[in-house]
């Protein structure tokens, strides 16, 4: 039975699993993870060819702590107050990767991305593990290369069909936007990815403000511009103008749905009531992307959410839905 529901046994069999060197799909409380044995080169690879990524873009090794995450990086004092005041959690770790930590999983590169996660399931999986002798889980989202991530057990078989490992099913994710990522590698903490924990809280911690990426930084498939994209169309539309879009798309025979907080002045509009809370948002987000994917629309019309604070992972992975689904016209 695929998936299968994550009681102790099945916890036990996945890890039996990332132990032999194959893959298994997870709950975290951010978004669904593919996970293999991150000292496996096989397993790493394995990842790669499933989910159709370019090699030279590095996973998220998961660990159970931060003493597992000193096997793997150079731990500094500002990982150390970072993993303190957020691990387990939705923050990953950018630091320099120990010179005989395997580097399979880093694309090549001289740093990794470590993250602890807090979601029940993923921590007994990474402790059972551990008891196997393992160290790390590998683990992008569990979808296709470029695609709208998983929040649901059923979205990874949707996504992977026939060829998805065992998933297991750890109900709907919390957080439901992936990890926020910090750089540490390269002196002041940078920003890479905005994520499921506010960059302020961050901030506070460390008490000096985030660096935006730029041109130095290392490269990021979920900062690529198009990603996290439906098949469907997709336009980002301030709410004021909805109704008039929705007119304008009408007399030309487009079929649209709108997913907003208010009902659009159009009333017979196909409409999704969206949430009015940025982490009511985050949760429906990628779950609301892809049933609307699928509801045989010619076009998705998204009220455009508020920009930065609590609402930044949100605002960031509209933007690059509407890039990657772009309506060509
Ligand atoms: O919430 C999450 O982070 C989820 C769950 C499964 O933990 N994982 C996730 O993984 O979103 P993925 O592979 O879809 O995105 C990982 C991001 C990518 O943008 C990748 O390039 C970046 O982390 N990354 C990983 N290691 C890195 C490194 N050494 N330097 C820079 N970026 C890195
Ligand atoms: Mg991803």
């Amino acid at each position: 039975m695929n998936p299968r529901p994550a009681d102790e046994a099945a916890i036990e069999a996945a890890a039996a699993e990332l132990a032999a060197g194959r893959l298994v799909a997870f709950p975290t409380e951010t978004v669904y993870g593919l996970g293999g044995d991150a000292a496996s080169a096989e397993a790493v690879a394995a990842i790669y060819r499933l989910k159709g990524r370019p090699a030279d873009h590095p996973l998220i090794v998961h660990v159970s702590g931060a003493e597992q995450a000193r096997k793997w990086a150079r731990w500094n004092d500002a990982a150390q107050r970072l993993a303190e005041a957020f691990w387990p959690g939705p923050l990953t770790l950018i630091l320099e990767r120990q010179a005989e930590a395997p580097g399979w999983a880093c694309g090549g590169q001289a740093t990794i991305g470590l993250r602890s996660p807090s979601h029940p399931v993923a921590r007994a999986l990474l402790a059972a593990f551990e008891r196997l002798g393992g160290s790390g889980v590998a683990a992008p989202s569990a979808n296709r290369f470029g695609r709208v991530s998983p929040t649901r057990a059923s979205h990874v078989i949707d996504d992977l069909g026939d060829e998805a490992p065992l998933v297991l099913d750890g109900g709907a994710c919390g957080v439901g936007v992936e990890s926020t990522i910090v750089d540490l590698s390269r002196g002041r903490p940078v920003l890479l990815r905005p994520g499921g924990l506010d960059a302020a809280r961050i901030e506070a911690v460390l008490g000096v403000p985030l660096g935006a990426a730029d041109a130095a930084a290392p490269r990021a498939s979920g900062t690529l511009e198009a990603h996290y994209a439906p098949r469907t169309p997709l336009e980002l539309v301030p709410a004021g103008v909805i109704a008039a879009r929705l007119g304008e798309l009408a007399a030309r025979g487009i079929r649209a749905v709108v997913w907003s907080r208010s009902r659009p002045g159009r009333g017979e509009a196909a409409w999704e009531p969206a949430e009015a809370g940025s982490e009511a948002y985050a949760r429906a987000l990628y779950d609301t992307l892809r049933r609307l994917d699928r509801a045989g629309f010619d076009r998705i019309l998204i009220e455009r959410p508020p920009d930065g604070g609590d609402w930044a992972a949100v605002a960031d992975r509209l933007r690059r839905a509407a890039v990657g689904a772009p309506a060509r016209d």
